[in-house]
């Protein structure tokens, strides 16, 4: 490779070259600090919410209602505690169980993580709103017929979790089943009946059920 020419046998003297090297500096420092000011400004005529009560409009299970809540609320607080959907489970309170699960816009997240404030102008989605007319869905259909549950507090989250993954991908693997539910915690062990009654739900063949309860027994006594 060939050495690079030196500023004085390129035509740029010595003085001229750090000059340039110099504004050029100059001028990025100035593009960043221009940069950071916009941010800044955005920053302070961002409105800012609370502590107090604010008025916020949600949408939940397609019927839009309002509340006054203080920002600081959580989205499972605000269903659980202003609403009769007590569905949505609380266990954690800190994103590590899942028993709050609930849909926004058709993806499952942690409502306790979730400020009711920032659901705004998203579609939420309990267990209640997954049922129709009364009549339960093939995945909780499912979940009675597999047996996929003991204590049935984590089940709602479950619920959540596996009717998101068929609409997704309507024939998954166990090997989905298990990540689609890996945000899910069942203290009473109930996983591999719950693994069970999502295939089952997606009409998936198993050779046999109880050889994919059996393995996955072993695997969470491996776990
Ligand atoms: S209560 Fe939200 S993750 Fe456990
Ligand atoms: S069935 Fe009891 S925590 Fe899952």
């Amino acid at each position: 490779m060939s050495e690079p020419e030196a500023p004085e046998k390129s035509g740029l003297s010595r003085r001229n070259f750090l000059k340039a090297l110099g504004t050029t500096a100059v001028a990025s420092a100035a593009a960043q600090a221009t940069t950071v000011a916009q941010e800044l400004q955005k920053h302070n005529d961002e409105k800012v919410h609370g502590p107090g009560a604010v008025a916020i409009s949600l949408k939940i299970n397609g019927a839009t209602r309002k509340f006054e809540v203080e920002p600081r609320v959580t989205l499972m607080d605000l269903l659980r505690y202003r609403t009769d959907l007590t569905g949505t489970k609380e266990v954690c309170d800190r994103a590590t169980c899942g028993a709050c699960t609930v849909w926004l816009d058709g993806t499952p997240v942690y409502s306790c993580m979730t400020l009711a404030i920032e659901a705004q102008g998203r579609e939420i989605t309990t267990v209640e709103g997954l049922s129709k007319d009364g009549e339960m869905t093939a995945v909780q259909k499912a979940f009675v017929n597999c047996d996929g549950l003991q204590c049935g507090f984590c089940t709602p989250g479950f619920v959540m979790s596996v009717t998101a993954l068929l609409k997704q991908k309507a024939k998954p693997t166990e090997e989905d089943v298990r990540k689609a539910c890996a945000g899910n915690l069942c203290r009473c062990g109930t996983y591999p009946r719950v693994f069970a009654a999502a295939l089952e739900a997606a009409g998936v063949k198993i050779a046999s059920r109880s050889e994919v309860i059996r393995l996955t027994e072993a695997d969470v006594r491996l776990a």
